[in-house]
């Protein structure tokens, strides 16, 4: 299944003003990994390029990661919590079964004119979450929207299963998108899909309703992450590439008029993959795995933070996000910043 968003109303655009991101301060080498399973720092970082990952203390939850990442954007747009008309969480870690995180994230910021719920698509929530956003300030139902991807993967981590645990990090990057009218800023067009057939390659099975707390676990693993690592790789680099040929394709844009695509950080060998088969040259392609982990949701936008405040991205840049994740799910987006 595949849904796409044009540039249909130029009158009205949805404008990212402000970015913003957090990861909790206490980190986790590659090194100290090799202390919990049979692995090394030459072995994560050829396959990967991770390097360190931050990881949250008991105290520090998913709300809490995306409030302090929401706080960042909107003051960097100089925009205030009671202007904000809607708040989307993009996570697979969300602060407790219900209610939604966005609603905690909605109570801490005093954003009470907020409507508040959370996005469940994986790693490609944050970009899902864009695609809605986008819609709904361009039909003029919102103004002001705070677009957040969090995560606290490390609460979900099996740290005996060397194949996973080496992976993932947690942190939080947010964005305020605007309505703008007469701009030629603002959300180009947003392309998604998802195939549910390859729900087993990504999970976390428990507790959901097929194995609800109430009942013992057949095995004690399931309220892990559980992925199979190669199935994912393979799908990754295709989806990706398919996904920003169709952003190029149908905005009839070149190489030349785009200044960054910021891929969902999984794996730097994934990312330089696509990167190969799409002729993309290295300046034009954000990687910054090696300082935080896969942390899903988040990625995207801590990346995009980091470009923005790195000045690797400038207004009136074209910048393409793009991401593929459980589900599986995939989907990009194009702006002009
Ligand atoms: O955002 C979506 C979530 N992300 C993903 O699902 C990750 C996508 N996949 C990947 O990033 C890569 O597939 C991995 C990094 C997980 C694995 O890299 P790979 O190059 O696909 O390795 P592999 O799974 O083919 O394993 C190669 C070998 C195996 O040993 P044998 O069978 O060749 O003897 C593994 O047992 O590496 C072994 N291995 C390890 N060795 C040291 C697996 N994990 C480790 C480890 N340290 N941590």
């Amino acid at each position: 299944m595949e849904t796409r968003t044009e540039d249909r109303s130029p009158a009205n655009r949805a404008v990212i003003t402000g970015c913003g991101s957090f990861v909790p301060p206490k980190v986790l080498t590659n090194d100290d990994l090799a202390r919990l399973v049979d692995t090394s720092d030459e072995w994560i970082t050829s396959r990967t390029g991770i390097k360190v990952r931050h990881i949250t203390t008991a105290e520090e939850s998913t709300a809490y990661l995306a409030t302090q990442a929401a706080q960042r954007a909107m003051d960097y747009a100089g925009v205030g919590a009671e202007e904000i008309n809607l708040i989307t969480v993009a996570t697979i870690t969300p602060e407790m079964v219900f209610p939604s995180t966005a609603c905690f994230v909605q109570q801490a910021l005093g954003a009470k004119k907020a409507w508040a719920f959370d996005v469940g698509a994986a790693c490609s929530g944050f970009v899902y979450s864009l695609h809605l956003v986008h819609q709904l300030i361009e039909t003029r139902q919102i103004d002001k929207a705070l677009v957040i991807g969090a995560e606290t993967l490390t609460k979900i981590t099996n740290w005996k299963d060397r194949t996973s645990c080496i992976l993932f990090g947690d942190g939080a990057g947010a964005v305020v998108v605007e309505r703008r009218q007469n701009t030629g800023r603002g959300l180009m067009y947003s392309t998604a899909g998802a195939d549910g057939a390859f729900w087993e390659s990504l999970n976390c099975r428990a507790y959901g309703s097929r194995h609800p707390s109430s009942q013992p676990l057949d095995d004690p693993d399931k309220v892990f992450m559980q992925i199979k690592g190669r199935e994912v790789y393979q799908q990754a680099v295709r989806r990706i590439v398919d996904a920003v040929t169709d952003c190029l394709e149908h905005c009839r844009l070149t190489l030349d008029d785009v200044a960054m695509v910021i891929s969902h950080q999984m794996n730097a060998r994934i990312i330089e993959s696509a990167a190969k088969r799409l002729n993309l040259p290295d300046e034009k392609v954000f990687i910054n795995i090696q300082n935080y982990g896969n942390t899903s949701a988040a990625s995207v936008p801590i990346a995009f933070d980091e470009c923005v405040r790195q000045g690797r991205i400038k207004k009136g840049d074209i910048v393409i996000f793009v991401a593929f994740g459980a589900g599986v799910t995939w989907g990009a987006n194009v702006i002009e910043f």
